[in-house]
């Protein structure tokens, strides 16, 4: 059962970035991460994000199959860390409406509960972005 949960935060998770970091409005704000290097900018290779997504992967492992963070892993300072990204709230709404459209892809007969956790979480953060960003 966890496999199979841990295996599905890893392909909606890549899956997702596919289309985020590729959108016409929110993508522009991907290009701003550290490590970012591309040849082909405005629809960048998934490899471009790949020390970013295994951390991406663990943050949905600890929100959604109980995994710990150890002593050497970086906290989860997400307000702090999307504050000095500056997004406006279309943007938030955009990457919401993207990710639960990345979750309709994958639900199915098999999955129904976990996805609507998932479904949950993310309507959970959507409220304490609105509330503490703006
Ligand atoms: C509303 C729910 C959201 C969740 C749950 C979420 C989740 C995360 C997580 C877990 C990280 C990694 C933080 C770390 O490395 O410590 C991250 C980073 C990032 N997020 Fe989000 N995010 C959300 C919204 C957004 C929005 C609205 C945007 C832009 C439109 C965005 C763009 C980014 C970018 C560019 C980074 C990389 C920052 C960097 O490493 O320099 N995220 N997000």
């Amino acid at each position: 059962m966890t496999d199979k949960n841990a295996q599905l935060i890893h392909e909606i998770t890549y899956s997702f970035y596919e289309v985020a970091t590729k959108d016409f409005l929110i993508g522009y704000q991907f290009r701003k991460i550290q490590e970012f290097k591309s040849s082909d900018p405005l629809s960048p290779p998934i490899e471009a994000f790949k020390n970013h997504l295994p951390r991406i992967e663990k943050f949905w492992r600890v929100q959604l199959i109980g995994e710990r963070l150890t002593k050497e892993d970086q906290r989860f300072d997400l307000i702090n860390i999307h504050k000095s990204l500056n997004p406006n709230k279309g943007e938030v709404l955009r990457w919401v409406k993207l990710f639960n459209e990345t979750l309709d892809q994958y639900e199915d007969d098999s999955n129904r509960d976990f996805i609507k956790l998932w479904r949950k979480k993310v309507s959970e953060f959507e409220k304490r972005f609105l509330t503490f960003l703006f």
